[in-house]
């Protein structure tokens, strides 16, 4: 049994690419995945006509649509909700969306790395939390035992881009050493706008990390849009292929490892 996934991120509502996501519409009409994941920033400013937008655009595709919150997703002006509720527009969305999935292949578990506002400036990059960690773990010990492949889901990359250095995401590296212990085969991830599919390792815990890149107008690193599509199976084995819209990685990216 495979189960198939279409995985985008990073689609910024108010500078989306309509060329990007006419080109996901096409391939989920053509190809009937069973679930769509995007790894947050769904918005760009959070705004409520960027988040009736991204409502609209989900519903229309006709399939369950999983989605994480990303630093773009909370209130940017209103900093009174920021601050109360930073959530509140991520989660009407959700109750929105409001479908559940079940796959027989692969079981996906949420990590929040979004804050509402952090001591360093600027408030953009990931902070895993005690608290955020915690709940993912719980429900990684859930699955012990399960055959699954076991995905979790965050907007920030738990990992920077190589081992050595700063990591931008505050608790990653302590996260993906957990998560990758507690069972989970691969983490899912946007926030860079640029693709990669590669296995690191931390404490002797070795684990996948699969970003998909942007579906939006604000590209890096000379990356042009691109989504992924997962073909899981059960115990981990999960093949991921990149597909990129309109324009080619540049072949210098370091980052960019394309497994098919
Ligand atoms: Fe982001």
């Amino acid at each position: 049994m495979t189960t198939i996934l279409f995985h985008v991120s990073d689609i910024h509502f108010g500078v989306e690419n309509r060329a990007a996501l006419a080109a996901v519409e096409e391939a989920i009409a053509r190809e009937a995945p069973q679930a769509l994941v995007c790894t947050g920033d769904l918005t760009q400013r959070a705004k409520h006509r960027e988040y009736a937008a991204a409502a609209r655009w989900f519903a229309s595709l006709g399939l369950p649509v999983l989605i994480d919150p990303g630093n773009h997703d909370m209130p940017y002006y209103n900093l009174w909700e920021r601050f109360t509720d930073p959530y509140r527009r991520y989660h009407r969305l959700c109750a929105q969306l409001g479908e559940s999935f079940v796959s027989r292949d692969v079981v996906l578990v949420p990590l929040n790395t979004t804050v509402r506002a952090q001591r360093r400036f600027p408030w953009s990059d990931g902070v895993v939390k005690r608290r955020a960690l915690d709940e993912t773990l719980a429900a990684l010990a859930e699955l012990e035992g399960d055959a699954r492949s076991v995905i979790v889901t965050a907007h920030h990359p738990l990992l920077g881009p190589r081992d050595e250095g700063r990591n931008p995401t505050i608790g990653g590296d302590e996260a993906f050493a957990a998560l990758a212990r507690a069972g989970a085969h691969a983490v899912m991830s946007g926030h860079v706008h640029v693709p990669f599919d590669e296995i690191r390792e931390r404490e002797g815990f070795a684990m996948r990390m699969i970003g998909a890149g942007t579906l939006s107008t604000r590209l890096r690193d000379g990356a042009p849009p691109s989504y992924r599509v997962l073909r899981c199976e059960s115990g981990g084995r999960i093949e991921s292929e990149l597909r990129v819209v309109g324009g080619q990685l540049p072949s210098a990216a370091e980052r960019v490892v394309s497994a098919g």
